[in-house]
């Protein structure tokens, strides 16, 4: 039998136990919220599926258990949860599609704001631009655009969310053809540290370039208008699966590629896998109906698999089964290059085959490498807090493992493997102390000056000064500046 305890016989001692417990003092918090919004509160405690699908992330190492998840249902809902948790100091967390690849950047013990209701695409009378709310995913825009020969310039493959990866850049299959997502937006429907909504567009120069890059820092986007692009109703591409035998004559392919490719419709991600299940993956795509000859180096390697087909845009952007891969703790890391030479890709399979070996002991599960060959696509670029106007080449390390003891383990690892890989790069040439990390495939120890350099650093903090001075932002994770 439980006693069923009243509030007045509790002693005052008791009680002033009982105030300091976070989930009493959230549950007021939440209970306030609960009275200022429009959307929904669920608590740990709700029986509908909405607490647990709305914290849940591609990596189980960025997902936390908050007093409660508040699915907003706008603006005014996202003003007023800032007002409270900036009175209250109280922890919180925004999150769009949950791929954040560090802890606590989508996830929080407080309040965890769920942009999940925010799925508006409302593509103007003259298809020129579209607002998408920030709690779409990619594909499902995609999906809405077929057929209407236009399009954004949005995420590769299933999974991401709108808002963080528009915020902290956006590598595209069209960056090629117009640069980063974030350099296709036009403005930024954005609601600011004090709760203050806003319209941020060229208008506010500060604001609309922090937000190019600078992530959760500078307040939360309840949606943003982009730029569309033209779309053939038509495109080429797919994915093919090799055996790590394939992997030399891929990096050979991979080189040519970089080297003589000059059409910007034609792009490829090669992923080079070690730990449990070790091999290639060759993603293409070519922004036209038939296979392009820039595709030609990769002619002769033959894969396992091999989905590449003439398709709509649509049906294309799910051909990565990126799902397959989710659920378990994780991480990435990154370097960026000027190039990339067959020594440096070469030395990159070996990371992949050298930390493989050692999957087994420490609960290791997948450990890729992306290679990401890219054209001057720097010359789109707008002005950012992540600089790109040099085209810098993004490598994606993306670790996989199951226990939660190894976390620290592989972290160092990855740290290790992008030291280790720095060197080479200098060693061939390809290094350039211009060219920052990537935010969207960062570690989250970097910091300001490696993310965005230290003088867009040192003008993003005078940005944060003037904009949040009582430092709410800070309540969610996030780089430090
Ligand atoms: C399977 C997979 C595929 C990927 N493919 C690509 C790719 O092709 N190109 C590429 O560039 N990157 C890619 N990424 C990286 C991806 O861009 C980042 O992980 C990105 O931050 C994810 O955004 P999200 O909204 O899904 O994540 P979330 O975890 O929801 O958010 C990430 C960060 O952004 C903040 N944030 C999100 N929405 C808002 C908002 N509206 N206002 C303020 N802050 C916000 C969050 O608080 C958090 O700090 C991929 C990642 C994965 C796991
Ligand atoms: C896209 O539209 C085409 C017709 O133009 C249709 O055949 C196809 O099924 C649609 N694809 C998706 C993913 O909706
Ligand atoms: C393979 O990688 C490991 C770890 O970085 C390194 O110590 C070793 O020298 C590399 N081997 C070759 C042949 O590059
Ligand atoms: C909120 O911040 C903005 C930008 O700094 C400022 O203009 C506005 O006056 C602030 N609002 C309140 C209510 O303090």
């Amino acid at each position: 039998m439980l006693p069923v305890l009243s509030p007045l016989l509790l002693t005052s001692a008791l009680a002033a136990v009982l105030s300091d417990r976070q989930t009493l003092a959230g549950s007021n918090v939440c209970d306030q919220i609960a009275g200022s919004i429009s959307g929904q509160v669920y608590t740990p405690l709700d029986l509908t599926s909405h607490y647990s699908q709305d914290i849940e992330h591609f990596m189980s190492s960025s997902s936390e258990n908050p007093m409660c998840v508040v699915e907003v249902t706008g603006t005014e809902d996202v003003s007023a949860i800032m007002k409270i948790v900036a009175s209250t100091r109280t922890p919180f967390a925004v999150k769009s599609g949950g791929h954040a690849s560090n802890p606590s950047f989508s996830s929080t013990t407080g309040v965890h704001i769920s942009l999940a209701k925010l799925t508006q695409i409302i593509l103007s009378a003259e298809k020129t631009t579209i607002e998408l709310g920030m709690g779409n995913h990619w594909t499902d825009v995609y999906t809405a655009l077929n057929g209407t020969g236009v399009n954004v310039v949005g995420g590769r493959v299933v999974g991401p969310g709108t808002g963080g990866f528009t915020l902290g850049g956006g590598y595209s299959w069209l960056t090629d053809q117009y640069g980063l997502t974030s350099d296709t937006v036009i403005s930024y429907n954005l609601v600011l540290p004090n709760g203050t909504a806003t319209v941020v567009d060229a208008n506010n120069p500060d604001l609309f370039f922090a937000l190019k890059g600078g992530l959760n820092r500078f307040g939360v986007v309840t949606s943003i208008v982009y730029k569309t692009v033209p779309q053939p109703d038509l495109v080429y591409g797919g994915i093919q699966l090799f055996d790590s035998s394939a992997v030399p004559a891929l990096i050979e392919a991979t080189v040519a590629f970089q080297t003589d490719n000059a059409d910007p419709k034609a792009q490829v991600i090669l992923t080079l896998n070690g730990g449990t299940d070790p091999g290639a993956i060759l993603l293409s795509f070519y922004d036209g109906a038939e296979r392009p000859a820039a595709f030609d180096p990769y002619n002769n390697i033959n894969p396992n698999l091999d989905t590449l087909a003439v398709q709509t845009f649509a049906s294309f952007s799910q051909a990565a089964p990126s799902t397959l891969v989710s659920g378990n703790r994780g991480a990435f890391a990154t370097l960026s290059t000027s190039g990339l030479t067959k020594n440096f890709l070469t030395a990159v399979a070996n990371e992949s085959t050298y930390y493989g070996d050692l999957a087994l002991l420490h609960s290791g599960l997948l450990l890729s490498y992306d290679i990401e060959p890219f054209l001057k696509y720097g010359e789109y670029a707008t002005d950012s807090a992540f600089p790109h106007s040099n085209s810098p080449l993004p490598l994606n390390l993306y670790f996989s493992w199951s226990l939660e003891t190894e976390d620290s383990f592989w972290r160092g690892i990855m740290q290790q493997s992008i030291n280790h890989l720095t060197e080479v790069s200098r060693k061939e040439g390809i290094y350039d102390p211009q060219m920052y990390a990537y935010p969207n495939y960062a570690l989250d120890t970097y910091t300001g000056p490696q993310l965005y350099g230290p003088t867009n650093a040192a003008r993003l903090k005078v940005i944060q000064e003037q904009y949040d001075p009582e430092e709410v932002m800070l309540l969610a994770g996030g780089f430090s500046l």
